[in-house]
């Protein structure tokens, strides 16, 4: 009994985690997971991850994938932005922008408006790298589709 109530504690407690997008989706107790998976590079693979969905998710029209790759892209830089102090946070506040928009023009179904915001997003990823001395990390759209195990 003792153990159900310490556990419930801890699940009650827990904080709602930035990226959480559904129910199943939020942590189960407060636990810190080892620094080295929470390198900036690290953080930025997966953000490379969902800016390429995001394309494919564009290309089809996909409004609701759009939202959650626009959110998890905007939750992570986020935690980038709080994890590491040196990240000028106007860089982020300019992918956030350009996210928000791709948002938007999802709502409004405006395929243009749609291509314009990640073209945005785009440079704000180059902007940034640019400003942080990883020029040389040049992000573009997608070329082809490499996660074939989901629908687009
Ligand atoms: C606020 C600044 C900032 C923004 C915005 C940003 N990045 Fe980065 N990114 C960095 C920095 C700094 C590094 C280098 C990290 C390091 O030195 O380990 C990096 C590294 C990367 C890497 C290399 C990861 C690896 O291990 O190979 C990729 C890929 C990447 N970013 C993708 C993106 C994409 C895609 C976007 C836009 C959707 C983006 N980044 C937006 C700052 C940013």
């Amino acid at each position: 009994m003792k153990r159900v109530i310490i556990l419930l504690g801890s699940v009650l407690l827990s904080p709602v985690a930035e990226s959480q997008t559904t129910p199943f989706a939020e942590p189960r107790s407060v636990q810190t997971p080892d620094w080295s998976l929470l390198s900036l590079a690290n953080i930025m693979q997966l953000i490379q991850s969902r800016h390429i969905k995001l394309w494919y998710a564009g290309r089809a029209q996909d409004w609701d994938l759009i939202n959650f790759e626009s959110d998890h892209i905007s939750d992570d830089l986020t935690s980038a932005a709080m994890l590491y102090k040196n990240i000028p946070l106007e860089f982020v506040s300019n992918a956030n922008r350009a996210l928000a928009r791709l948002k938007k023009a999802a709502k409004e179904r405006n395929i243009q408006g749609l291509q314009a915001a990640y073209t945005d997003l785009t440079t704000s990823c180059n902007s940034c790298h640019a400003a942080g001395g990883v020029a040389f990390i040049r992000i573009q759209p997608p070329t082809h589709m490499p996660f074939t195990n989901q629908k687009f």
